[in-house]
């Protein structure tokens, strides 16, 4: 077995305690409702007067509307059609999901794939997040969640195929196991320049990998890649999106300055993470492709 697959394995052995990552803190307001999919099933969010988040099955128990864009007054959900109450207490028809917002991502606890419940999320070090600077993408693939940890467990492809970011990588085999990859990697700046990080990977939970920088600029920060399935599309392939939420660190104090310029840094840090899944997205879907077709 490669040391990719062997990773993966392992990863898969983690419990996720029934969680997915169903967003950004910035994807759910104070005044309406949206819907994600998880796993085929609709999920509705939104958040209470004191902004905490909500959670429960996105359709409405009266008739069936989509609870997405409902009105939220006063902790109380109102559906579209018929102003259909609903709130965190529940009721007998309509039951709210364990959620959570942690600061970054969204949270929410379904029972469907048999996983043994946890009471919360598997969340892992972060720096900290009044120190720091996070941005949070989301990009949707034809492939399982299993396919986007494989992707970051394969860290020999950076340079290959992502000239553009990175130069210089390095797997430290001595240091690393089958649990924890260590990588030497400069970050590309322009053609010449280019920052060198140690940094660590690792999969807290079976739909989630982490990269950790643990020596060099920005050591502290987080890149953390997690994977929820949706549901099948009608070709009967599997669709799963891709979440990823960069916490970027640093102890000098001019980085403290720089996250008052967040407004502007953040599509940066987006933009950089999104030309990296452009491709890795292709990496993953390939994986996937391949397997489907040898079943
Ligand atoms: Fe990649």
């Amino acid at each position: 077995m490669s040391r990719i697959e062997k990773g993966l394995a392992l990863s898969q052995q983690r419990n996720p305690g029934g969680w997915y990552v169903i967003g950004a803190s910035e994807d759910v307001g104070r005044t309406t409702s949206i819907v994600r999919s998880i796993g085929g099933v609709e999920v509705v969010l939104w958040r209470d007067s004191s902004g905490a988040l909500v959670a429960g099955p996105g359709e409405c128990p009266h008739m069936g509307a989509s609870l997405a864009a409902g009105v939220v007054n006063d902790s109380v959900l109102y559906c579209r059609w018929h102003g259909y109450e609903v709130d965190a207490r529940g009721t007998r028809e309509w039951q709210p999901f364990p959620a959570l917002d942690d600061g970054v991502l969204l949270w929410v606890r379904l029972g469907t794939a048999g996983e043994a419940p946890l009471d919360r999320p598997v969340i892992c070090e972060r720096p900290p997040l009044g120190e720091s600077l996070s941005a949070v993408i989301a990009i949707p693939g034809t492939c399982e969640p299993k396919d986007i940890v494989a992707n970051r467990l394969d860290p020999w492809h950076g340079a290959w195929f992502h000239p553009y970011a990175f130069s210089h990588l390095t797997v430290d085999d001595a240091a690393s196991t089958d649990e924890e990859l260590l990588v030497d990697v400069a970050f590309r700046l322009n053609r010449t320049w280019g920052i060198p990080v140690r940094a660590r990977f690792t999969c807290p939970d079976a739909r989630t990998i982490v990269m950790h920088i643990v020596e060099g600029e920005g050591a502290g920060s987080v890149v953390e890649t997690h994977a929820t399935p949706m549901g099948i599309n009608r070709d009967g392939q599997h669709r799963t999106m891709m979440v990823e939420a960069t916490i970027a660190y640093s102890p000098r104090t001019g980085f403290q300055l720089t996250r008052h310029l967040s407004p502007l840094l953040k599509p940066m840090v987006r933009r950089t993470a999104r030309q990296l899944w452009v491709d890795d997205l292709v990496y993953a879907e390939r994986r996937y492709q391949l397997r489907s077709r040898r079943v």
